[in-house]
């Protein structure tokens, strides 16, 4: 039997316009798009009225910790809390345990993704147990349809094991991610180097860190034609520096997490470990540089960094805490805040997370690989998967950690009102979060 689903009465957002329109998708696919259309009797019908209508969202870093850390995150529930953030792809990040280090583990975690509410595209680790030692088998976990390979929660220390890396990367297609912060500078520092470190006698993680490392890759990726992703930048000398490469023509992009965007070291003061990440919260300065740069293009998408963290590692002093914050389920809002509120333009905001990120992941078509998924981040026009999303611009939930899908409690936003709701979440033409309930 066909299945119809009319998407009625909302703002379509397409690539650079919005116009008014219903959308009709059938089997999964987009259909029709336009105004007042016929439907068929039986028709399950989706109010959108004063909404939003964009292609459902796409994370490029997202710790669903899964094998090995079940007791913060499983699959299940990081996608739990995807799609109530209006997510239908995010991208695994292989800080598991084991490491997401060779194609045996990649299927695992594809597998449990097939199950889950959303696709799950996988990161591959850079090197065997993320250690920084020994190239993993790129190649192999490429054959599954890995793409992105990153050795996230650290960057990959050794410059000659990274050129390798980018060079094997290139004859395979695929993207190196760094996490950038040099480990000899970083040091054991726990909140950004500053007047304000000294004061609160924490030891600081200077941005220096990220920036020497940040220079280097854009020098390696110059020098192999690899393609590079920067992963979380947080300084307004990294977004200058890649902005220095995109100029010179490197082939790189970058994304910022919401944190950075929204939050200061000022947060530090109460020594809450809440507001421990790496890398570190900066200052108001680099909040805006970042800001700017994402307006402008220089960062090229918005990716949360979702680090679940059960409480036994996440409520200790603050320099023996974990590092990391919950990010899925609440992004849209917290970035229409950071660029500009009610203002902010819903053409921007749906480019910066979605269908940007769906084209670094390389999820804009399907693939039989990789579990099989669907394509994301694409045109709201017949033909396409209807991987869709329905926001409520006016909507002001209150973040509550009763509400978190998540299994973590570790959101810094315990009590802030939002600015816009989640509705409708749309993944392969099914509707997985309705009226801002999750239906799996
Ligand atoms: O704060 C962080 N937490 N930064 C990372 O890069 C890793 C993440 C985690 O896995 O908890």
């Amino acid at each position: 039997m066909t299945d119809h689903m009319l998407i009625r009465g909302g703002t379509v957002v397409h690539r650079e316009t919005t116009t008014r329109s219903d959308v009709l998708v059938v089997d999964g696919i987009i259909s029709l798009v336009g105004e007042h259309l016929d439907i068929p009797a039986g028709t399950t019908i989706v109010d959108a009225e004063g909404c939003w209508v964009g292609p459902a969202l796409v994370d490029l870093h997202t710790h669903l910790r899964e094998p090995g850390g079940e007791e913060a995150e499983t699959v299940a529930s990081g996608a739990r809390a995807g799609v109530l953030g209006g997510y239908s792809a995010v991208m695994a990040m292989p800080n598991t345990s084991p490491a997401i280090d060779s194609s045996a583990v990649v299927a695992q975690v594809l597998a449990l993704g097939q199950a889950s509410c959303l696709d799950v595209a996988v990161a591959g680790a850079i090197t065997v147990g993320r250690l920084g030692e020994r190239l993993a088998p790129l190649a192999e976990m490429a054959e599954l349809g890995v793409t992105f390979f990153t050795d996230d929660g650290t960057g990959v220390q050794n410059a000659g094991l990274m050129r390798r890396a980018m060079e094997y990367a290139r004859g395979l297609n695929v993207v190196i991610a760094d996490h950038c912060e040099d480990d000899a500078l970083a040091g054991d520092g726990c909140m950004n180097e500053s007047s304000l470190s000294s004061e609160l006698g924490l030891v600081g993680r200077p941005a220096l860190a990220e920036e020497v490392m940040v220079a280097r890759d854009l020098a390696l990726a110059q020098h192999t034609g690899c393609e590079l992703h920067l992963l979380h930048l947080s300084t307004v000398g990294s977004a200058a520096l890649v902005a220095q490469a995109k100029q010179a023509g490197v082939n790189v992009t970058a994304e910022v997490a919401p944190h950075h965007l929204l939050l200061t070291e000022e947060l530090c003061r109460e020594y809450d470990p809440l507001y421990k990440v790496h890398p570190p919260l900066r200052t108001a300065n680099d909040v805006e540089a970042l800001r700017m740069a994402l307006r402008s293009g220089g960062i090229d998408a918005v990716a949360t960094d979702h680090a679940p963290h059960a409480p036994e590692t996440k409520d200790r002093p603050f320099a023996e805490a974990t590092p990391g914050m919950l990010g899925l389920q609440h992004a849209f809002a917290l970035t229409r805040e950071a660029l500009g509120g009610a203002d902010a333009d819903p053409v921007l905001l749906f480019r910066v997370l979605s269908r940007t990120p769906a084209k670094i992941a390389r999820l804009t078509q399907s693939d039989q690989r990789r579990g099989g998924h669907s394509a994301h981040g694409g045109e709201i026009a017949v033909g396409e998967d209807a991987n869709l999303v329905v926001i409520d611009p006016e909507g002001r939930p209150v973040v509550r950690s009763e509400v978190l899908a998540s299994k973590s409690r570790n959101t810094p936003y315990e009590g802030r009102t939002l600015l816009g709701a989640v509705r409708h979440t749309i993944v392969r033409g099914e509707i997985v979060v309705n009226d801002g309930v999750a239906q799996r």
